[in-house]
């Protein structure tokens, strides 16, 4: 096989037989030209993937493959190269497997936590720098369903519960992953917010809340960057499944928010030939159940017109040429791993929310004698998260031995980043002990005899399952209760991939949400503890008091029948048939994370927006001035003594007639300020973000009336408030 069929073809040169590599012309001028040479064979190659074990059959052309989740084939006689699809959340998946290294970054939800674009754009492009070195010109990361649903089993792969957030957050990712050569691609394309009964629930949601909620954040992300693909999700969506559902796929994503780029369906979540196609999706993964030759028969007997075919596979090359991957195709070379340890461990630095601190951080190395660290196997590796997102632990699972315990579906990972060790290396004079905490009295028995106590504590979650409740399993809570009733000055350390509940949170002192913080974790907790980094996080969702306190206290689950088994044989063909539907209501509409507490007025443990640090900051001066875009302006002090960066975040009140929640996000900048320093933050506010979504009309309308502009430091800590008359 030749190497431009193995996608791994060199440099192309424009000849007079292929004008299309004239790189002067647009993307969609040099995809018209490679369309009107290509055969209905060809074009039908380009439609679906080449098969899955398990998943769907496999295709004598997968040959090529390079290992990762999608293999789309080449066209060599063309010069158009494979495409090779690489799941790729928090770093490259499955590189051990396929014997090779990638850097496990911080969770997407850590990633949020940073409320850093520039933060993002740095792990977008780790991310695309490493799928190139292995071979992959395309990604299957950014995943940003809004966290409705705080229990779903992918929280940690998303970005947090607010559109504007998640939207210029995966917009940065995006735009880093295209700027290297990758196909960037945002997902799941929508409302797949829990993984329970994923391939057949059906959710019922209002035109108007799904527009101003979960679709918005798809809209920002895909008008900040241009992704040049979207991944339609595997559950229906007010009757149709997504991947063929045409107001989803056709009337909002691409008539609506003119997206140029390729629908590609999630793994086995097409549904039909015809009615997908004519509803807007334009890639079938990862088989050829009905874009193969079911499509061509449909197009040869006049059910799916050669137009719609068309129209797939300018969208396809028209985004391999703007994201660079004909132009410049990945050579396969070797990771920079020291590299991408620095990397890892500042978006760590930067993702770790401080929650509490009742002054006994930052430790300092000079007073203490013993710290007890307890839990969570915080002796050898912090927790990653599960599913596709999974990246694989350099050596294996750290709480195995070396070599062993390579990843598993279903069954966690702890990465090797030792907390331990870490603690030791910044107190080398002070006795530090370990305990498992497994048995809460041993624990709280060593914690007594220390001056501090560190306890680690963990919720594992993955695709493929949801949270039966956001409360810590094993016995942690108990383990925590009983370890600061030994000893006041007890720190706890979260890792978790959803908001955590926390009976015991006025009997700590401190508390660190470190979420699945990657390869260098725990470097950088330790350096978070000692203070040589001061904190900066802000939450990208809520902490709810209960799970009584969400808007669904339990998750619907799906009847018997419309579930599937992995030991059941020949499941793949139950779901393409599609599985009988159950329903979801999502009655609270717009009441989305901090607008469902604001609204039912319930109190919560930590609100969205909340971060502390090691110094202080005041808010003074605010000024809004109404215009095309509303200029919000203020003033931001270290009030402290120590350098550090703030989350100033903006919110708006709508008119009462416009019938909101109480309040939304509509902006936010992250200053970083020496202690006594103050700098002026001016934020422009664009008219879409103080809209409502008129379904009557099918547009977004800004209400005239009197807006109240927000400012401070977390969606409940807002001083500063400033009314204008907006028409
Ligand atoms: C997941 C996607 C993933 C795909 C390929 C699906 O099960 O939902 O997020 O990209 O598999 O691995």
């Amino acid at each position: 096989m030749s190497l431009a069929a193995l996608g791994q073809s060199s440099k192309k040169e424009e000849t007079p037989s292929q004008p299309w590599m004239n790189t002067s012309l647009s993307p969609d001028e040099r995809a018209s030209l490679v369309l009107k040479q290509m055969t209905l064979d060809e074009k039908i190659s380009m439609l679906h993937g080449t098969g899955m074990v398990g998943l769907s059959p496999m295709s004598k052309l997968a040959t090529g493959s390079n290992g990762g989740a999608g293999y789309v084939v080449a066209i060599p006689r063309l010069g158009i190269p494979a495409i090779q699809m690489s799941d790729a959340a928090y770093g490259v998946r499955q590189s051990g497997v396929n014997g090779r290294y990638s850097t496990a970054l911080p969770d997407d939800l850590a990633g949020a936590a940073s409320w850093d674009p520039d933060a993002a754009y740095d792990y977008g492009a780790l991310i695309a720098r490493e799928l190139r070195a292995q071979g992959y010109n395309m990604s299957l990361g950014g995943g940003i369903n809004l966290t409705r649903e705080p229990r779903d089993g992918r929280t940690f792969e998303y970005m947090g519960e607010d559109p504007l957030l998640a939207g210029k957050m995966v917009g940065a990712v995006m735009r880093a992953e295209q700027a290297e050569h990758v196909i960037g691609d945002i997902k799941h394309y929508a409302l797949n917010d829990q993984e329970s009964g994923r391939n057949a629930v059906n959710v019922n949601i209002d035109k108007r809340s799904m527009r101003e909620s979960d679709l918005l954040a798809f809209q920002i992300g895909v008008r900040e960057s241009n992704a040049a693909a979207v991944m339609c999700s595997y559950n229906r969506v007010n009757g149709d499944y997504a991947c063929e559902n045409k107001y989803l796929l056709d009337d909002v994503l691409k008539k609506d928010w003119g997206f140029k780029g390729f629908v590609v369906s999630d793994w086995q979540a097409t549904h039909s030939t015809a009615k997908a196609s004519a509803a807007g999706l334009d890639h079938e993964e990862p088989g050829e159940i009905f874009y193969g030759d079911a499509m061509k028969k449909a197009v040869e007997s006049g059910k799916v017109p050669l137009a719609e075919v068309d129209d797939h596979v300018h969208r396809i090359l028209r985004s391999m040429f703007a994201a660079g991957v004909i132009d410049d195709p990945p050579q396969k070379s070797a990771v920079d791993v020291e590299r991408g340890f620095e990397i890892a461990q500042k978006l760590a630095e930067q993702g770790t929310v401080l929650l509490k601190n009742d002054g006994l951080l930052p430790l300092d190395a000079s007073k203490l004698n013993s710290i007890a660290v307890i839990g969570a196997h915080s002796d050898v590796g912090m927790l990653s998260g599960g599913g596709s997102a999974q990246v694989d632990a350099p050596g294996g699972n750290a709480i195995m031995p070396p070599g062993k315990g390579h990843t598993v579906w279903g069954e966690p990972v702890w990465f090797p980043t030792s907390p331990l060790k870490n603690i030791r290396a910044k107190v080398p004079g002070a006795q530090v002990q370990y305990d498992p905490g497994t048995d809460p009295s041993a624990a709280a028995a060593l914690a007594k005899t220390a001056d501090v106590a560190i306890v680690f504590a963990q919720q594992w979650e993955s695709e493929g399952m949801d949270l039966d409740s956001l409360a810590l399993p094993d016995h942690q809570d108990d383990l925590i209760a009983k370890v600061a009733a030994a000893n006041p000055h007890t720190i706890v350390v979260l890792e978790t991939g959803s908001p955590a509940l926390m009976p015991w949170v006025d009997h700590v002192g401190g508390i660190l949400e470190a979420w699945y913080p990657g390869i260098r974790g725990a470097q950088a907790v330790a350096n978070i503890l000692f203070g040589e980094v001061n904190p900066s996080a802000k939450l990208p969702v809520t902490f709810p008091k209960s799970d009584a306190d969400l808007p669904h206290p339990t998750i619907v689950k799906p009847p018997p029948q419309s579930t599937t088994h992995h030991h059941e044989v020949d499941a793949w063909k139950r779901i393409a048939a599609g599985l009988p539907p159950f329903q979801i209501y999502y009655d609270e509409g717009l009441k989305v994370g901090y607008k469902w507490y604001d609204a039912e007025n319930k109190p919560v443990l930590f609100p969205f927006g909340y971060g502390l640090s090691y110094t202080t900051y005041g808010y003074s001066g605010l000024k809004v001035v109404p215009g095309k875009n509303v200029l919000v302006s203020f003033k931001v002090a270290n009030t402290g003594s120590r350098a550090g960066a703030e989350i100033a975040e903006v919110y708006a009140a709508l008119p009462a007639s416009a019938g909101e929640p109480p309040k939304r996000l509509v902006g936010w900048s992250k200053v970083k300020l020496n202690p006594g320093e103050s700098k002026d933050v001016v934020i422009e506010v664009e008219p879409l973000y103080l809209s409502i979504f008129d379904v009557a009309h099918d547009h977004w309308q800004l209400v005239p009336g009197d807006y109240t502009f927000m400012v401070g430091g977390s969606s409940q800590s807002l001083s500063l408030k400033e009314s204008a008359n907006l028409k």
